[in-house]
């Protein structure tokens, strides 16, 4: 399949980022609704985009609690594999199983239903602060929005705003710094309260304080959740179940 534009897929990528009832890639094939998820393998997964290939014969096994780190320079395939969890593109040789199912018979928004994504390019609606954290749990309360914004950090920044919560943000809203968009993206997570979480650099824009914080978070409020954290930085005081380490798409 030459010439394949993947552009439609990066900006689902973005835009999918926190929420869930996204099917506009729903395929006849899809028919498995998953309840969870409590592990995630990758078998001798091969990847492309067109002719450039991003990753290699990857093996990988995460369980129900681990605490992964990718880690690698750029271009080495670390986006891609979370991409591939996420059911943007597909695999053609090797294998993506999730609780033993071929991931591509998983129906895609009870998939990203159960997945968080915390990304370095964080989408806000134009909307409230309130609004853009409800959106990955829209029925959740007062207090658990409240409570998702202080365990994120976001209420640092949101108690020096005249309007609290109901600031509009977003590209004709408020300009937030992409730290404090990291933020809600993560008290969107929290709210979420999904299987797993995965933070594709989402400390990169965090200061040292608000990194110990969210380490703090996936010690203890995300103890029984698989974590995938990528990084180009060693992570200090995390106890990780794994690190991959990637090398121009395959595990060094
Ligand atoms: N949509 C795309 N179309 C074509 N090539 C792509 C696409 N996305 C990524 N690539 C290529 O695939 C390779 C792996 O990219 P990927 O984004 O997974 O790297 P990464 O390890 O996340 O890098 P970074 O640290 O810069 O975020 C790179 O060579 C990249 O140029
Ligand atoms: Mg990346």
């Amino acid at each position: 399949m030459q010439g394949l534009s993947f552009q439609p897929a990066i900006t689902a990528l973005n835009r999918i980022s926190e929420f869930s009832n996204i099917s506009q890639e729903e395929e006849p094939d899809r028919k498995i609704n998953i309840q969870g998820i409590n592990r995630v393998e990758f078998k001798n997964v091969t990847f492309s985009y067109g002719k450039k290939k991003a990753l290699e014969n990857i093996n990988l096994t995460i369980n129900k609690k681990d605490k992964v780190l990718i880690t690698g320079p750029n271009g080495s395939g670390k986006s891609t594999m979370v991409k591939l969890i996420l059911g943007l593109y597909k695999v053609k040789h090797g294998k993506i199983l999730i609780d033993n199912q071929d991931i591509d018979i998983i129906s895609l928004s009870s998939l990203r239903d159960k997945i968080s994504f915390v990304s370095q390019n964080v989408f806000l609606f134009n909307d409230t602060i309130r609004n853009n954290i409800l959106y990955s749990k829209p029925e959740a309360t007062a207090e658990e929005v409240e409570k998702a914004a202080e365990l994120s950090g976001s209420s640092d920044f949101i108690n020096k705003l005249d309007e609290k919560m109901d600031v509009i943000v977003g590209e004709t809203g408020r300009m937030i710094s992409g730290g404090e968009k990291q933020k809600i993206s993560i008290a969107r997570a929290i709210l979420k309260d999904s299987d797993v979480v995965i933070f594709d650099e989402a400390t990169s824009q965090q200061d040292a304080q608000s990194i110990e914080r969210i380490e703090a978070l996936v010690e203890k409020r995300f103890k029984d959740k698989i974590c995938i954290i990528i990084s180009h930085r060693s992570i200090k005081n995390l106890k990780l179940t794994k690190i991959i380490r990637l090398l121009d798409g395959r595990q060094d």
